[in-house]
């Protein structure tokens, strides 16, 4: 994408972002979001400016990746820039990027002024960080750590729709990515190694079921 000057690499080019938003939002009856970066890189953070021309332009709502396209998934998200749009703009503002815990959730969206919160690799493997998230924002307290027998229900649930969905051939290497992600600690190594070596759905969603039987059992 950043090749052909589309995706955040498009921010250095401000008119064109402009022609862009226009036809999208005149060719279409449904609202029309964005998502932009802080800026191309970090001596040219204009995500006000683009925050601005996008509201001109009738975009709905407006989430923001606090970093800029150099930067890709280096060092930290900074959330002055997202804060400098929220303040800037009266379109929701969805602040994104390293938000990994409900206590980082509280202090994006107070630091930020933001609407709502976006998060992805903080939901990787950990689906349910969303309701930890809310109910520490409604409580101010942490929810329990999920139990054992419904974070088993979740990962099998998750393995039925990536067959579904994918297939065998790729289901199979999605839920690698994704079983990986559940089960990431160190203890877990040869479950992943094991489950990584199986080349059936059948066969993997098995593995998924024996290994929570154990832990259950010890
Ligand atoms: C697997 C994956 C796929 C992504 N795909 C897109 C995409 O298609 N478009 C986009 O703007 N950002 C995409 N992103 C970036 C995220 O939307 C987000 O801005 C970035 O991961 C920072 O947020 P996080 O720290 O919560 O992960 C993707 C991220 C991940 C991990």
């Amino acid at each position: 994408m950043n090749k052909k000057l589309a995706g955040s690499a498009l921010m250095q080019n401000p008119p064109l972002v402009k022609e862009i938003l226009q036809a999208v939002v005149a060719a279409v009856n449904v609202p029309v979001t964005l998502k932009i970066r802080t800026g191309w890189e970090p001596e040219h953070k204009n995500g006000v400016q683009i925050a601005q021309i996008a509201e001109n332009c009738g975009i709905a709502s407006l989430a923001v990746h606090g970093r800029t396209r150099q930067c890709m998934y280096r060092g930290n998200a900074e959330y002055d820039t997202i804060k400098a749009i929220k303040q800037n703009v009266s379109i929701p503002v969805v602040a994104n990027g390293d938000i990994d815990s409900p206590e980082k959730a509280r202090f994006v969206l107070e630091y930020t002024g933001a609407d709502a919160l976006m998060i992805g690799r903080g939901a990787q493997g950990r689906p349910w960080i969303f309701r930890e998230i809310q109910h520490y924002l409604e409580t101010g307290n942490k929810l329990a750590p999920i139990e054992v027998a419904e974070q088993r229900q979740v990962m099998l649930e998750h393995l039925t729709k990536l067959y579904d969905l994918y297939g065998e051939y790729k289901g199979i290497r999605f839920a690698r990515k994704h079983m990986g992600w559940y089960l990431d600690q160190e203890a877990q190594r040869q479950f992943r190694a094991d489950f990584n070596r199986l080349e059936t759905t059948a066969e993997q969603y098995s593995l998924v079921e024996c290994y929570f039987d154990e832990l259950v059992q010890n």
